[in-house]
């Protein structure tokens, strides 16, 4: 299946070892079912993922897909969009919803910059962005996906209440994320005890990115902010 896809900078890969064969049949047999056609209007993501789903949430930088899967199978009442520029974790993901029979996910196989600014205002209930690409040396800094201009763009999107959580293993990153969000007038740092960042709840499964850092012995941290009723501009 040929794709698509922007031809905005992306700082990461778009591909890793080649595909075997059964990851090529999950792009071309399977993605078509799950994509999403992003064209000159905005989503309409009643169309989009079809009757009987209440809540949509978007997942940014899926990865080989586990957090994702998860929650699409824990909620099939739920309509979730995943967004991973990485084929062969696309591949993966296909392969882990094929196996749960889970049909409440659409993949954006690219940036997610590119499917958040074809989203409508008010429509998301919840977005998760999971150990984000740290781009550690400060003249890559500008790389990071939390930035001034993504959060705005999310607060556009996010409907008053939604829940925005984000994690990472990087000491550096999380401090960049916790000033970049107060920052913001339109989110609210939910935490109330250092608990409340340390430790995942029950409804927020591990990642393989976090199962690496852990046993190399670092800490995430764990944010959640709410979407609160101020203008997103
Ligand atoms: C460090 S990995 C973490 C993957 C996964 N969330 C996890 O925790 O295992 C970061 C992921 O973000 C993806 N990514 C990078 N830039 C992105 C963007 N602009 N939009 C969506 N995903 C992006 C990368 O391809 C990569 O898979």
């Amino acid at each position: 299946m040929e794709l698509n896809r922007d031809k905005r900078v992306l700082y990461g890969r778009r591909r890793g070892k080649s595909l075997r064969k059964g990851q090529q049949a999950l792009i071309n047999q399977d993605l078509p079912l799950f994509l999403v056609s992003i064209q000159n209007e905005k989503l309409d993501l009643a169309a989009l993922f079809g009757p009987g789903l209440g809540k949509y949430w978007l997942e940014i930088g899926f990865g080989s897909g586990e957090h994702l899967a998860w929650q699409a199978h824990a909620n099939p009442d739920t309509g979730i969009l995943g967004c991973e520029p990485f084929i062969n974790g696309v591949a993966t993901l296909l392969g882990k919803l094929k196996s749960d029979r889970s049909t409440n996910v659409r993949i954006h196989p690219d940036a997610a910059e590119s499917l958040i600014e074809k989203l409508p205002e008010n429509t998301l209930d919840r977005c998760f962005i999971l150990f984000a690409d740290p781009w550690p040396k400060s003249n890559h800094n500008k790389r990071r996906f939390v930035s001034t201009s993504n959060i705005t763009a999310l607060a556009r999107v996010l409907k008053a209440g939604a829940e925005l959580r984000i994690a990472t293993d990087h000491v550096n990153y999380g401090a960049w994320i916790l000033w970049h969000m107060l920052q913001s007038n339109s989110f609210d740092w939910i935490a109330e005890t250092p608990e409340d960042w340390r430790l995942r709840s029950p409804d927020w499964p591990p990642t393989r990115y976090e199962q690496k850092a852990i046993e190399k012995g670092l800490k995430p941290v764990y944010y959640r902010f709410r979407r609160n009723d101020q203008p997103w501009q």
